[in-house]
């Protein structure tokens, strides 16, 4: 496909399909023109055509039908079906983190506190293989949507990576706050997991993108992940937590916290955390050990702006940063968050992708080793953090 003009669908109409139609209308350089939005609840669907001003569509077919680019704005449950269904029309897809997973096999009384975590991975395993089947067979392309793989400072480490030779060590990384909004997140049969899943899969993908980096530049081919080991908590569930109200508790069969120390095939590491035990707003960071430099990328908080209110209701009106619980005192304002986020040059890249046939920098290689790390992950934990092979499926 090389085209100027190209048409978008969202699928969804919650927290990501809102921020994905604001960074579709910042793309430049391409013609970008949103066909509408398809999303289950009609109610919703047409709530969010009105206040964003697209079309709503009656079905998922109807969208994909009038959509070169479809985005997977959905719970991740979801997110395998819609795919497939996309791909198998020859158009590409931009599927939201986490990529896919295991939910269950539909059964009533699934728990995300008792299943085999075997199965987990095996059935994970099974719906990323379906998705890359489908992306192999199809004229489209696999976007993954992961927005840390697009911050401007991973991609400031990119080149530092590429022109200095560099071998990366050890990386470190985070993703927490003080927990999610979604009605959905809290429960394994739509979100496939807790903070491994929902959270860690941020910084994990950051970590697993630069040894790609460092691979391609290195040896022409990407270093994979090829163990992991890792503990679980669900510290808001334990009836020792004393709940003062002010961390989001109330989900139902995930953990609250997670930490994974993965090993790569040429014996160099990375350990990520995360967790939705976090006061102070977004706290999503990564640290970078190569064997010639040492770099901290501070996506949020960053101090690029800092401003003391002395009075919380004067800021009422404006947004500081996102998920900070006051705005009183000092505050680390994201002055443009959706650009340190990497949201608008993610978008741009699936765009520029999607007009060129290039193949975008997070694509289904990525999307395919973070579910497969996070599912080991799940099994090393319930076997009390044994290290366990990541499997390759591509
Ligand atoms: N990259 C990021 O920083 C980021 C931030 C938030 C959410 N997300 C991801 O975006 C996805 C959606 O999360 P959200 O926060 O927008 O959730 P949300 O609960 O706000 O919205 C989900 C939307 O999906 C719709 N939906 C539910 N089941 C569906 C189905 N089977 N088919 C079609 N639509 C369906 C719902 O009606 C709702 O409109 C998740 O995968 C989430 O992890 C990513």
């Amino acid at each position: 496909m090389s085209k100027n003009s190209v048409r978008a669908g969202i699928v969804g109409s919650g927290f990501a399909a809102r921020f994905h139609v604001e960074a579709l209308r910042k793309v430049y350089g391409i013609q970008v023109e949103i066909a509408g939005v398809y999303s289950p609840t009609a109610g919703n669907c047409s709530k969010f055509a009105m206040e964003t001003g697209l079309k709503p569509y009656p079905s998922l077919a109807a969208l994909v039908e009038q959509s070169d680019v479809v985005h997977v704005c959905t719970p991740p449950s979801s997110h395998e079906k819609i795919g497939v269904e996309v791909l198998g029309q020859n158009k590409y897809v931009v599927i939201e983190k986490p990529f896919t997973g295991y939910f269950g096999g539909g059964e009533k009384d699934f728990s995300g506190d008792r299943f085999n975590r075997r199965t987990g991975l095996e059935q994970a395993a099974r719906s990323v293989r379906n998705l890359l089947k489908a992306e192999t067979e199809s004229a489209g392309q696999i976007c993954y949507a992961e927005n840390w793989v697009y911050a401007p400072g991973v991609q400031k480490e990119k080149e530092i990576i590429e022109k200095s030779g560099a071998q990366i060590i050890w990386m470190h990384g985070e993703e927490s706050h003080s927990g999610s909004h979604s009605p959905f997140y809290g429960i394994w049969s739509f979100s496939g997991g807790g903070s491994i899943m929902g959270k860690a899969v941020h910084p994990l993908g950051a970590v697993l993108y630069l040894k790609q980096v460092e691979g391609m530049a290195s040896q022409g081919r990407p270093i994979r992940p090829a163990t992991v080991s890792a503990r679980v908590h669900a510290v808001t569930r334990s009836e020792r937590f004393r709940n003062l109200g002010f961390i989001k508790s109330g989900y139902t069969d995930i953990e609250d916290f997670g930490s994974m120390h993965i090993v790569f095939e040429d014996g160099m590491f990375a350990d990520v955390f995360a967790s939705e035990l976090v006061l102070g707003g977004v706290h999503n960071w990564i640290e970078i050990t190569a064997n010639n430099h040492r770099t901290i990328v501070n996506i949020n908080p960053n101090d690029s702006m800092k401003s003391f209110n002395p009075r919380g209701a004067q800021f009422d009106d404006i947004y500081v940063v996102e998920k900070i619980e006051t705005k009183e005192g000092w505050s680390n304002i994201s002055p443009n968050e959706d650009w340190y986020t990497g949201y608008q040059s993610e978008i741009q890249d699936f765009y520029r992708c999607a007009s060129s046939g290039a193949v975008p920098q997070s694509g289904s290689t990525l999307a395919a080793d973070t579910i497969l790390t996070v599912y080991s992950a799940y099994c090393s934990a319930a076997d009390g953090g044994r290290e366990t092979s990541i499997p390759v499926l591509k």
